[in-house]
Parts: C-alpha cells; sequence; structure tokens
C-alpha cells in the first residue's frame, strides 16, 4: 500500500464539544480511509506515479493519464485535504496567529476579525459539498478561496495554508443543517501554530522554476500526504 492514513495528533474525543467523538471516529475511519484506499487502487499500475507525493500529483494534475485522472482528482483530493486538516486542528486551539502569519493576514485582511469574517462568509457562501481555504499564491500573496467537492487549490497553483472541511459528512451528526454552528465552533479548534508553520515552511522551501512558471521543491515536504 502506497499512500496510508497519517496517524492523528489527537484522540477521537479531543475536539468535542466543538467535533463531536462520533463525527470524528466515522469522519477518519470511514471517509479518509475510503479516499486513501480508492487512491491506492487507481494508482495499482502506475508505480511511476506512486513514488510522488499526493501533493505533486494534485498540482500537476493535467500530467496524470487521463483514464486516472478524475479517480486521483477525488481520491487523492481527499487524501491531501484531509491529512492537511487534521493537524489544522487543536483540543484547545492555540491564541491567535502570530509572527509572519500574523502579518499575512493583517496585510490582506486588516485584521484576525476581518479575515475570519470573510471567511466564514465564503465558507457559508459555498453551494454543497467542498472546502473553504486561505491560500498563498506564488508570490505570497493571500486569499480566501473555496473549492468544490475534495479539488485542491493546488491545481489551481495556489498553496493552502488553512482548510476547512465543508462536507455534511464533518458536522451533521452534530450540528444538522447548521453548517454556521460548526464554522463557528471551529474558530474555537484552529491550531494556528500548524497555520504558521504551513506559512513558513512554504516561505523556506517554494521556489519557482523560472521555465515551467511552477512552484518546487515544496510539495514533497508537505506533511501528511
Ligand atoms: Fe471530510
Amino acid at each position: 500500500m502506497t499512500y496510508h492514513l497519517p496517524k492523528l495528533p489527537y484522540e477521537f474525543n479531543s475536539l468535542e464539544p466543538y467535533i463531536d467523538i462520533r463525527t470524528m471516529t466515522v469522519h477518519y475511519k470511514m471517509h479518509h480511509a475510503a479516499y486513501v484506499d480508492k487512491l491506492n487502487k487507481a494508482l495499482e499500475a502506475y508505480p511511476d506515479l506512486q513514488s510522488k507525493s499526493v501533493y505533486e500529483l494534485l498540482y500537476e494534475l493535467e500530467r496524470i493519464p487521463e483514464e486516472i485522472r478524475l479517480a486521483v482528482r477525488n481520491n487523492g483530493g481527499g487524501h491531501a485535504n484531509h491529512s492537511f486538516f487534521w493537524p489544522s486542528l487543536s483540543p484547545k486551539g492555540n491564541g491567535e496567529p502570530s509572527g509572519q502569519l500574523a502579518e499575512l493576514i493583517n496585510t490582506a485582511f486588516g485584521s484576525l476579525d476581518g479575515f475570519k469574517a470573510q471567511f466564514t462568509q465564503a465558507a457559508l457562501g459555498l453551494f454543497g459539498s467542498g472546502w473553504a481555504w486561505l491560500c498563498v499564491d506564488a508570490d505570497e500573496k493571500a486569499s480566501i478561496t473555496t473549492t468544490p467537492n475534495q479539488d485542491n487549490p493546488l491545481s489551481g497553483d495556489l498553496f493552502p495554508l488553512l482548510g476547512l472541511d465543508l462536507w455534511e459528512h464533518a458536522y451533521y451528526l452534530n450540528y444538522e443543517n447548521r453548517r454556521v454552528d460548526y464554522v463557528t465552533a471551529w474558530w474555537n479548534i484552529v491550531n494556528w501554530n500548524n497555520v504558521g508553520g504551513n506559512y513558513l515552511s512554504f516561505k523556506a522551501q517554494a521556489k519557482v522554476d523560472e521555465v515551467s512558471g511552477k512552484v518546487k521543491g515544496f510539495l514533497n515536504k508537505v506533511k501528511g500526504g
């Protein structure tokens, strides 16, 4: 088996009351595990692709053979997004952004509150299943974006720092159809140290290839892939 479920950095009940143990258990053991299984199955006949990180696969999706491209997009995306999501949560949250991440957010959105308001609006405005993201582009300009299904911003040349799962499987058992209550609760458990670490890793490792215009030297090092 090439890709595997990363270990959760906390217990299934650690995020209560914001995310309940049943939701966490089903989400991780059934939903995330299924994406991993299906990604491995899709790549069975492609050993050369198996050596790549799942983020590398998604970044250059157009280079994936057409017969498995949709499977990689959906299941590779599901694996990458959830692997990215778990460590972005922390049982007690981590206060507020600091250092260079705080500067990035304040420059782009005016303040942390301004960022939270815009991000929440984007999350609530997403129709159907998908994700909301804080990203930077290759020039380190920050933006908020949403993606449908399990698409990852990497496939659109944006590099995620923070992502929020907006599929109903992430909240319906506890919040039913009240996405706004889930998003409001989620802010309490954002692991800002992790988000800041994602930004510092990008700044330290990402290099733009002058010929292709693509970022190199970063995606194979993204955690959890
Ligand atoms: Fe999910």
